[in-house]
């Protein structure tokens, strides 16, 4: 029984679509359902952006989420469905699995690639390790 998803986004069109088949799962499964939304801020914060902040690292991670999930928050918020959001620093795909696997996720939904122009792969890096790492059900979306 699916009653926890966790959807990651990098704030790519492959993530959007990613969070559109989760807003579709959501809705078809019905109440009980808990959606997750989750961004992973793997860059390491500038001097610069530190000293801008105030050393507010707070606000710095949530405005660089902010930038990754605002048009898949919107897109819930259209359509009424109630999400959670999850924003952590560090390696993605490291923190994506121990989520799912410390908090017990159901499934796990990802895109097929990110941010990388690169086109040879089929699927990237953050797809391919959570796929191998996480104990439930990955859906990689194409
Ligand atoms: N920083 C991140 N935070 C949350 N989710 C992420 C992050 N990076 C990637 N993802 C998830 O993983 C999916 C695949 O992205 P991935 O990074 O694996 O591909 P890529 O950027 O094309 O290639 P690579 O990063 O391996 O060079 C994204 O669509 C998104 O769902
Ligand atoms: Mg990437």
């Amino acid at each position: 029984m699916i009653k926890k998803i966790l959807v990651a986004s990098d704030g790519s069109k492959h993530a959007f679509r990613a969070a559109e088949k989760a807003l579709e799962m959501t809705k078809q499964l019905g109440e009980g359902v808990s959606v997750t939304l989750c961004h992973i801020v793997s860059k390491p914060i500038s001097r610069g952006e530190l000293i801008h902040s105030k050393f507010d690292v707070k606000s710095l991670l949530e405005n660089e989420a902010h930038q990754a999930l605002i048009r898949i928050e919107l897109l819930f918020r259209n359509e009424n469905v109630p999400f959670n959001l999850h924003v952590a620093m560090g390696e993605a795909a490291e923190e994506i699995i121990q989520k799912a696997n410390m908090e017990n996720y159901d499934l796990v939904i990802v895109g097929s690639r990110g941010l990388n122009k690169l086109k040879e792969l089929v699927i990237g890096s953050v797809s391919r390790e959570v796929a191998h790492g996480a104990w439930c059900p990955v859906m990689i979306v194409k």
